[in-house]
């Protein structure tokens, strides 16, 4: 952000200040008004979860209070109503990803969920014995655990894409690895850690290229920028509809029609079967019933779908904008602080995250004094340890935004960052980590 002063003195005028989504928009919000421990709460943990406005916290009550009953399984009317706003849910998920079917969207509890769906599923069919998976050295522990695990049980290799000095993966040096042995890979949409955004497209006509499927982890990409399954010819798209404004225990696998199809059930059980007896072999639904064994989180799909409707009428121009200007001033804040250095280049291609590391101060001592302050960031190895290794960092500390986020709150961080010292984690236990 430029500062410039008025002519005649006065304050500085922030002519990135249009850039900034309305204040107002902080009143739709309830938690926001808040306070931690006596400080109005500063929240900037919103690539951990995003806070639920109005109109999701409305949405669920309006669910419980009208429409309350199991779907697909009630030949009453309530529960038809039920099924009616579950499968509206659907679409309007359908909608926002581009996808061309409604039968491509299956709700799920999150994108660990989807991505274990998809290793256990997909990849215990096509990988085997000698085979390779890929993965690149960005990935969360939700997108690399289900790959390692099932590449332990078959007896492949996993192979890691390289991470460039820029935080990102470059398409060429993922092409690279996609040798003949590979049949599956996954990839981060944007970096949870740094924030960078990674060229999918690219990568999966890569890919496609060689003919293997490639799953997006898209949880840091969606509550930022309108994704398009077919734009980007994606295989399978996972996102986390906690981070896009939606409930909690909420989630999104978008998979082509023709991949799902093939896929076994994940997990089995009512509202899977066409037919069971004792002895005939079980006849599974079509996708996505398929996939979605038990009762499911109607209330949070359909709190998931005014999540997306919420985001999508604030205008995702508007959204990016206002993500570029708060990267902006964060990045140009934290250099001006001695000791401070912000990891990678967030302000490249700003997706809300910001990370970095103070100078001989443990990530907890940094995170536990910005509390004290009222600001909430999340300190440490954020499920990605290896990549933190990779960088050669014991962790960071990470600011990430959201559409309610102020240039006033990151200068609350700031100010706070001047007078942070080393404290017990810093003296007592230098190099622990577990977050
Ligand atoms: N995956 C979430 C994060 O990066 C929890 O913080």
């Amino acid at each position: 952000m430029t500062d410039v002063m008025p002519q005649g003195g006065g304050s500085p005028v922030r002519l990135a200040d249009q850039a900034f989504l309305p204040r107002s928009i902080r009143d739709d919000f309830p938690i926001l008004a808040t306070a931690q421990g006596g400080e109005p709460l500063v929240y900037l943990d919103n690539a951990a979860t995003a806070q639920k406005p109005r109109a999701v916290l409305d949405a669920l009550v309006d669910y419980y209070s009208t429409a309350n009953s199991n779907v697909g399984r009630g030949y009453y009317r309530l529960s038809m109503a039920s099924t009616d706003r579950y499968e509206e849910a659907r679409e309007t998920v359908r909608q926002a990803l581009g996808a061309e079917h409604a039968d491509e969207i299956v709700f799920t509890r999150g994108t660990t969920d989807a991505v274990n769906l998809i290793a256990d599923g997909l990849g215990a069919r096509l990988v085997g014995r000698g085979d390779q998976v890929v993965v690149t050295g960005m990935e969360h522990n939700s997108n690399l655990l289900p790959w390692r695990r099932l590449c332990e049980r078959a007896g492949a290799e996993l192979v890691v894409a390289p991470v460039d000095e820029r935080g990102a993966v470059d398409a060429a040096a993922f092409a690279a690895v996609l040798g003949p042995r590979v049949r599956i890979a996954a990839v981060a949409h944007v970096s949870n850690v740094l924030g960078t955004v990674n060229p999918v497209r690219e990568m999966i006509a890569e890919a496609h290229r060689r003919g293997v499927p490639v799953v997006v982890d898209g949880a840091q990409a969606v509550p930022h920028a309108p994704v398009d399954v077919r734009g980007l010819d994606a295989d399978l798209y996972c996102f986390s509809g906690h981070k896009a404004y939606g409930p909690m225990g909420t989630g999104v696998l978008y998979g082509r029609r023709d991949l799902l199809a093939e896929l076994p059930p994940y997990q089995v059980g009512g509202g899977t079967v066409k037919g069971v007896s004792h002895t005939e072999p079980v006849r599974y639904v079509p996708v996505p019933a398929r996939f979605e064994a038990g009762t499911p989180n109607v209330a949070g799909a359909v709190g998931l779908a005014a999540a997306l409707r919420y985001v999508r009428d604030l205008g995702w121009d508007a959204v990016r904008r206002h993500d570029e200007a708060l990267v902006r001033h964060a990045v140009e804040s934290l250099r001006r602080i001695r000791g401070v250095r912000v990891v990678g280049d967030p302000a490249a291609a700003p997706s809300g995250i910001v990370s970095f590391v103070v100078d001989g101060i443990h990530p907890y001592d940094v995170g536990g004094h910005l509390d004290r302050h009222g600001v909430a960031v999340r300190s440490g190895v954020h499920c990605a340890s290896t990549f933190l290794d990779e960088m050669g960092l014991l962790g960071t500390v990470r600011m990430s935004f959201a559409v309610y986020n102020t240039a006033d709150e990151i200068d609350v961080l700031a100010d706070a960052l001047r007078s942070v010292r080393p404290g017990s984690w810093t003296t007592d236990h230098p190099t622990t980590r577990f977050l």
